[in-house]
């Protein structure tokens, strides 16, 4: 976005900026997941974050994807919630001493990135269909099970176990 011009004029470019914005946010989420498994000590845990460092791999190409049918190159542009959460989710994690309890700490925090990779998901969708671009809201929908069904995890993981040991 420029200082001076408003470069979003409509909903399509809207649209397109979201796009750019998850595509950000995906990556950097690539990068903060090895640290992840690497600090988790819960063995399910750990594997959790594996599975999902592939699939959100996946997911950037499915990006990739969704910019090519709209006709567009991928793009990134910086996402200052994401760098956030993921900033909040180091310092945190960082000030941890116990094991046990710095599963449960991680777990909100990655609770808190697919709540928000949830939101902006959604919030793509609805305008890839008010696009009338079915063909993108099918791809990003395969992006949001894939967060959703990780969230769930996490919240059986955390309540079945790992909240119990941290306690
Ligand atoms: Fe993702
Ligand atoms: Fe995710």
């Amino acid at each position: 976005m420029g200082l001076f011009t408003k470069d979003i004029k409509t909903l399509d470019d809207l649209f397109v900026h979201a796009l750019q914005d998850i595509y950000y946010a995906e990556h950097q989420i690539t990068k903060a997941l090895p640290k992840m498994v690497e600090k988790a000590t819960d063995p399910q845990l750990k594997q959790g974050f594996q599975t999902h460092l592939a699939e959100t791999q996946n997911q950037i190409k499915r990006l990739e994807q969704v910019f090519e049918m709209h006709g567009q190159k991928p793009k990134a542009v910086d996402c200052p919630t994401i760098d956030g959460l993921i900033k909040e989710a180091n310092q945190v994690s960082g000030d941890v001493a116990d094991k046990q309890v710095l599963d449960a700490a991680l777990i909100a925090s990655a609770q808190a990135v697919e709540h928000y990779e949830i939101t902006r998901y959604g919030t793509l969708i609805a305008w890839a269909e008010q696009l009338g671009r079915s063909d993108c809201a099918r791809a990003l929908q395969q992006n949001l099970d894939e967060e959703k069904a990780t969230d769930k995890k996490l919240t059986v993981m955390a309540e079945s176990k790992v909240n119990r040991k941290a306690a």
